[in-house]
């Protein structure tokens, strides 16, 4: 009786396995990850949970299966998460666990890049800044201090995942994980402690014995058995391959876009541009391509990095509102189509390469008994050829690879598109263009003795406000003794914008950009004899995310000094120097629907060009489904909050090389916003603008003749 009860108990506990599949949990070889033990060819997008908002994910998940994507990809952002040491946040859009639940109620895998250093042009790499204050602390290299952090953060997610069944092994959708990320572009800078460290980050992953394999991207020496995968535009030519025969080819970042910076443009990458090179590294056995990003969303609050724009990645197969970018999603999913119809001779026959003329070559994978699938590549950039091919002749568009699942019938070229554009369109729905709709806050320029925080040098911008704030002023006094009486303010600055201030007065701004450390102001100003202030705000527009040393960067002010003339000037660098963090509405908290602080409101009254002034209006929810954005081509610089969540940080007077904004519309997402009552906006603004232009729209997509008709309509 007993010896059958343990038999049936055997054979249940090995059926449960074998459902399961936990044994197998994801495994992998050279051709390919197996999911408990099925051989996979996968394609994958990037969707950042926080970049949208839990309302946002079924339907951006949702557009992805229906776009032919088998998993989805994220970041894990460390400082979204553990904003104190041990104090941690899943809420709302940093719901982590809901994000992977959702993926996995639609039935897609999910490859989960813990990191923890993530870059991602997010506000410090994902670091959270307390890191920064961690004694003897050098990130990403074998320190102790960061070690220490790293690991407990990286085995705090790993247990949420395990607790929470989300590994393949435990029959969940996780299937791969990273740990790191591009470490070989820094690697050099650390000498022995760089490599030192990949083998301690491997082997400290590899102990979390998650059942699924682990990545290390763009790191040729990533130890065994972690993969190394390619990241880039062009895998199928540029990656030389995993660093062992037994590991799969995989595509972790396959740019579909670049991220945007304030001046700079859209980067453009053609339909058939991302198709090409997703089917070449197909063709030279690729067996994983991730889309980056798939859906790039939005920046929301200051958690975009130095002058990264609001928008990520919005020309992306999803836009930032999560709307089809056509041709571009439709391209790629029949793309999809056409691989996945011979995946599994893809994945079971044998690779040969052939030349078909001098720009032209072949590639088919065949299986002893039946399947054949051929690529046919025209790497002609400009004229259209014909190729013989098993006695038939086939016409290759220029810059193309044509698809031949059964060997005989083309059933994709990658250049041939068949998908109808679309446009985005904006309906006003509401303006905000009357006085009265407004009400105002002047924020308070200090001088030296309003500020309590002293110090004899230039204090390092990052570690006074402790990223509270992109705002620290500067203040001291000065005697004037110079013979001019309008010197040249010279002020050089490692921040990335400027304001000078003599005795609350404004006198001028300037900022640097994305590509140079720093800048300059140099400004007349007038002074009187005896004691004058001088308030300079500097502002930072995220921190930076990536480089080596990240800890020891220094930003703000470095030098300052009044100049008559190259001989006589007079040197304020080593004056004693006087701090605030932050203005003064972000510390009354003005931003916040309900405050008990609001008496501070008042009538607008006037438009003036007035400098940081904070202004509140009320704007109903429109109508629909349709995704909301603010026009704010109108403002200049500063930041804006609805019903008390920032939305982000516009920069509208910075333009583009054809003299545009580089982001003039703001997505407002759907469940920021109220069924019944009214919404509060409130914007602060640095450097004037226009706030009875700025308008609220929804947006929605049409083809390309249906916007024609509507917008003649
Ligand atoms: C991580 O550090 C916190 C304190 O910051 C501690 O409470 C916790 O036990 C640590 N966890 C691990 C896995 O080391
Ligand atoms: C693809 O894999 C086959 C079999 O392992 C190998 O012979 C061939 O060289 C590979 N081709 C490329 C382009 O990597
Ligand atoms: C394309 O065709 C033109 C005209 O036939 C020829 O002059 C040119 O060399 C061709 N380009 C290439 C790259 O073969
Ligand atoms: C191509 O044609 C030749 C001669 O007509 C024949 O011998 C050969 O088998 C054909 N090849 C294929 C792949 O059909
Ligand atoms: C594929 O091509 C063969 C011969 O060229 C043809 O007989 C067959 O009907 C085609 N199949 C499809 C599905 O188009
Ligand atoms: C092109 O579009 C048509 C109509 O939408 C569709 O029937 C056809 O299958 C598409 N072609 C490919 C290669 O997917
Ligand atoms: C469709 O959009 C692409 C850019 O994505 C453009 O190059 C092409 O000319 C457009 N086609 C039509 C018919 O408007
Ligand atoms: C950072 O600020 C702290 C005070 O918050 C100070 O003790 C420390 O010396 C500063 N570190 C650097 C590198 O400036
Ligand atoms: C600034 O204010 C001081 C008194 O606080 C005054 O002596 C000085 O003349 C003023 N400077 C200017 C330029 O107005
Ligand atoms: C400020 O003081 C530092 C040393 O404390 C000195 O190296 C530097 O030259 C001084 N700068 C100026 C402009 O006087
Ligand atoms: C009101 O301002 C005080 C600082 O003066 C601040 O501590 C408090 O949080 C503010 N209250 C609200 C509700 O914003
Ligand atoms: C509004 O501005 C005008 C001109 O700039 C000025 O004459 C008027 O006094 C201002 N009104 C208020 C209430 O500030």
């Amino acid at each position: 009786m007993e010896k059958w009860m343990d038999f049936v108990m055997v054979m249940m506990v090995s059926l449960l396995t074998f459902i399961v599949g936990e044994e197998d949990g994801v495994t992998y070889d050279g051709r390919s990850l197996l999911i408990h033990g099925q051989r996979k060819l996968l394609f994958s997008g990037s969707i950042h949970y926080p970049r949208s908002t839990p309302k946002m994910w079924p339907d951006l998940i949702g557009k992805a299966k229906e776009g032919g994507l088998d998993v989805i990809q994220t970041y894990v952002f460390w400082n979204l998460h553990e904003p104190q040491p041990g104090q941690y946040d899943f809420s709302g859009r940093y719901d982590l666990v809901r994000f992977i639940k959702e993926i996995q109620a639609q039935g897609l895998y999910v490859c989960l890049r813990i990191g923890p250093f993530i870059e991602s042009e997010w506000t410090y790499g994902g670091f959270p800044f307390w890191l920064h204050d961690v004694p003897g602390i050098v990130y990403r290299t074998d320190n102790e201090p960061f070690k220490f952090y790293m690991q407990n953060f990286t085995t705090k997610i790993v247990n949420m995942m395990k607790a929470e069944g989300l590994y393949a092994s435990q029959g969940g959708p996780i299937i791969l994980s990273q740990i790191e990320n591009e470490y070989q572009n820094v690697e050099r800078s650390f000498g022995v402690g760089g490599p030192q460290y990949v083998q301690w980050a491997a082997k400290m992953a590899l102990s979390l014995d998650t059942g699924v394999p682990w990545v290390m991207c763009k790191q040729t020496d990533a130890p065994d058995p972690v993969i190394n995968t390619c990241n880039g535009m062009r895998c199928g030519e540029t990656f030389p391959g995993p660093n062992s025969p037994n590991k799969p080819k995989l595509w972790t970042e396959d740019w579909t876009s670049f991220y945007q910076v304030y001046g700079g443009l859209p980067y453009i990458r053609s339909a058939q541009d991302i198709a090409f090179h997703v089917t070449l590294f197909i063709a030279r056995n690729g067996s994983y391509v991730n889309y980056y990003m798939y859906h790039g969303g939005t920046n929301f609050g200051r958690t975009a990095s130095a002058y990264v724009i609001t928008a990520y990645y919005d020309q992306a197969p999803l836009d930032e509102y999560g709307l089809l970018r056509q041709p571009k999603w439709g391209h790629l999913r029949e793309l999809h189509a056409a691989i996945k119809s011979c995946s599994s001779t893809l994945l079971q026959g044998v690779q040969s390469n052939f030349s078909l003329g001098k720009l032209q070559e072949g590639y088919v994978f065949e299986e002893e008994h039946g399947g054949c699938v051929a690529f046919l590549i025209n790497n002609d950039g400009v004229n259209n050829t014909n190729v013989q091919f098993r006695n038939k002749t086939y016409e290759l568009l220029p810059k193309s690879i044509s698809i031949l699942p059964d060997c005989q019938n083309v059933t994709f070229n990658t250049a041939n598109v068949n998908t109808t554009n679309n446009t985005r369109i904006y309906f006003n729905r509401q303006n905000f263009s009357s006085i009265d709709d407004w009400e105002k806050f002047e924020d308070v320029i200090p001088n030296f003795d309003d500020t309590p925080l002293r110090s004899n040098t230039l204090l390092e911008q990052m570690n006074t406000t402790k990223d509270k704030s992109d705002y620290l002023w500067y203040t001291t006094r000065f005697e004037y003794n110079l013979s001019c009486s309008e010197p040249t303010l010279v002020v050089e600055s490692r921040a990335h914008v400027a304001h000078a201030f003599v005795n609350t007065t404004y006198i001028g701004g300037a900022h640097g950009n994305h590509d140079v450390k720093s800048f300059t102001l140099e400004l007349p100003v007038t002074v009187n004899e005896g004691t004058n202030n001088l308030s300079i705000l500097s502002v930072m527009v995220g921190l930076p995310d990536s480089g080596a040393y990240l800890e020891k960067r220094f930003a703000g002010l470095r030098d300052v000094e009044l100049q008559c003339s190259e001989q006589e000037s007079l040197s304020l660098t080593n004056s004693t120097w006087a701090y605030q963090v932050g203005l003064l509405g972000e510390k009354l908290q003005v931003y916040k629907e309900q405050n008990s602080n609001d008496t501070e409101w008042t009538p607008l009254e006037n438009i003036t060009t007035q400098m940081l002034v904070w202004y509140k209006s009320t704007f109903e929810t429109p109508e629909g489904d349709d995704p909301v954005a603010l026009d704010l081509s109108s403002m200049g610089k500063g930041e804006v909050w609805v019903n008390g969540q920032s939305i982000g940080r516009y920069w509208i007077l910075f333009h583009d090389s054809k003299g545009n904004p580089s982001q003039s519309m703001y997505h407002v997402p759907r469940s920021f916003l109220k069924d019944k009552s009214e919404n509060v906006l409130v914007l602060v603004e640095e450097g004037g603008g226009n706030l009875l232009s700025i308008t609220l729209n929804t947006v929605v997509v049409a083809n390309f003749h249906q916007s024609r008709s509507k917008s003649f309509a």
